[in-house]
């Protein structure tokens, strides 16, 4: 397979979170061909696909298109794929897997789209005289991904295979913990300067501390995350994947680094917190605490407060948050003045009870769950913010 074969690449996202990814495509020094709600299209090679996997933090995956037609039936998608030659593609000695997102009102159940696209490269393989290559449901090996939505369906490599949205580092996950890009993506809605202190008090597995970490000193998933898709497909150029990792580790910036705080009132989730971070090469990084937030360290110098407290989905019981909400109203107001503060939360009507007026409500997903964040201008003494607006990611 040739690697530098430009193709449209789809870089898909979670829900809200798409620009966070545009920003960073954007960074990257691609054109944006196409915007939305899960995802950008633009115009890239294999290649391109290795460097997006090794950079994007707020992405899932990143897909390479094969071929995109039109596909009134099951067998429409059946008879093209039968056409792709898979046999340049991968050996059949890999395993490979079918993923989807499919709708269409032919199908009952999207697993039997997966089966019809699974024998049609089988069947590709048998016609060429080669063996059957070993198919799964796990996205171990190589991976193809069907998109097909009204009559329009499209055939792409998965390069990412096990979603990158997973930076690799937390093998401590903690209770309720935060997905690192959309950690990632918060850190980015604050607009922090990677200069000024980022405190984060209740830090759980310490996911927003270590992301905010790792843009400050220019670290990027590809130094940890290992398993890509890419690796399995014929003709991967393993000596560009080195030199694109030795140009990772040459951009990391260890001078001159803002104070980042983490602290959690449970010991347990202050040491999960601080292997994660050294998992992520930034325990140096980070100044870590065990204590309440009430009571937590808060610099002089203004910067940026970011708290993600329970929202009583998962943990704690409502009528006690209702009183910590309250809390972090008061700890704000008395020991946060001059700084940015955030509350990240599920419920709204517990974030009602931190009594202070948020001048940016951003929207956000997290485990399916409406989110908010929540930003709050801590002047000294008072001053009247006017009715914020919903700050939604386009297209919604
Ligand atoms: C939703 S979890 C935070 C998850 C975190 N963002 C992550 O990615 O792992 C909330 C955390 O707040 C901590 N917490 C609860 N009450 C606290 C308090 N009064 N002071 C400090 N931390 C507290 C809990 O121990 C828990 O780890």
């Amino acid at each position: 397979m040739d690697f530098s074969v430009v193709s449209d690449v789809v870089v898909a996202c979670p829900h809200r979170i798409s620009p966070y990814l545009k920003e960073e495509v954007e960074a990257l020094g691609y054109d944006i061909v196409e915007s939305f709600k899960t995802g950008v299209r633009i115009r890239g090679s294999l290649m391109d696909c290795i460097r997006l996997n090794l950079n994007l933090r707020t992405a899932t995956q990143v897909r390479y298109s094969l071929h995109s037609f039109r596909a009134e039936r099951p067998d429409d998608i059946y008879n093209l794929a039968a056409k792709i030659p898979w046999e340049e593609i991968f050996s059949p000695h890999e395993k490979f897997s079918v993923q989807n997102s499919a709708e269409h009102f032919t199908l009952n159940n999207t697993m039997f789209i997966n089966l019809r696209v699974k024998d049609a490269v089988a069947d590709r393989f048998r016609s060429k005289g080669l063996g059957r290559p070993d198919s799964g449901s796990d996205a171990a090996g190589v991976v193809i991904h069907l998109h097909w939505r009204d009559d329009h369906a499209e055939l792409f490599l998965d390069t990412s295979g096990s979603v990158i949205s997973r930076h690799g580092y937390r093998r401590i996950p903690g209770k309720a913990p935060m997905q690192e890009s959309l950690a990632a993506a918060v850190v980015m809605a604050t607009q922090w300067d990677r200069m000024s202190p980022f405190i984060n008090p209740m830090c759980g597995s310490g996911t927003l501390a270590i992301e905010a970490a790792l843009i400050a000193s220019g670290r990027k998933p590809g130094l940890i995350h290992r398993d890509y898709a890419f690796c399995h497909l014929l003709g991967y150029p393993a000596e560009f994947l080195d030199q694109e990792r030795e140009k990772l580790k040459g951009a990391i910036l260890e001078k001159e680094m803002p104070l980042i705080i983490a602290s959690d009132i449970r010991n347990g989730a202050v040491e999960d917190a601080r292997e994660n971070a050294r998992n992520a090469g930034v325990e140096h990084l980070i100044q870590f605490e065990c204590a309440d937030f009430r009571m937590s360290d808060i610099p002089p110098q203004a910067g940026v407060i970011v708290l993600n407290p329970e929202y009583g989905e998962r943990m704690g019981e409502l009528s006690e948050l209702e009183n910590t909400y309250k809390e972090i109203g008061d700890f704000f107001k008395k020991r946060c003045a001059g700084h940015k503060g955030f509350v990240f939360t599920g419920n709204l009507d517990l974030a009602k009870k931190i009594g202070l007026k948020p001048s940016r409500r951003i929207e956000f997903f997290s485990a399916q769950l409406d989110c908010r964040l929540l930003q709050f201008e801590l002047y000294q003494g008072s001053r009247k913010v006017k009715n914020p607006a919903e700050e939604s990611p386009s297209g919604e």
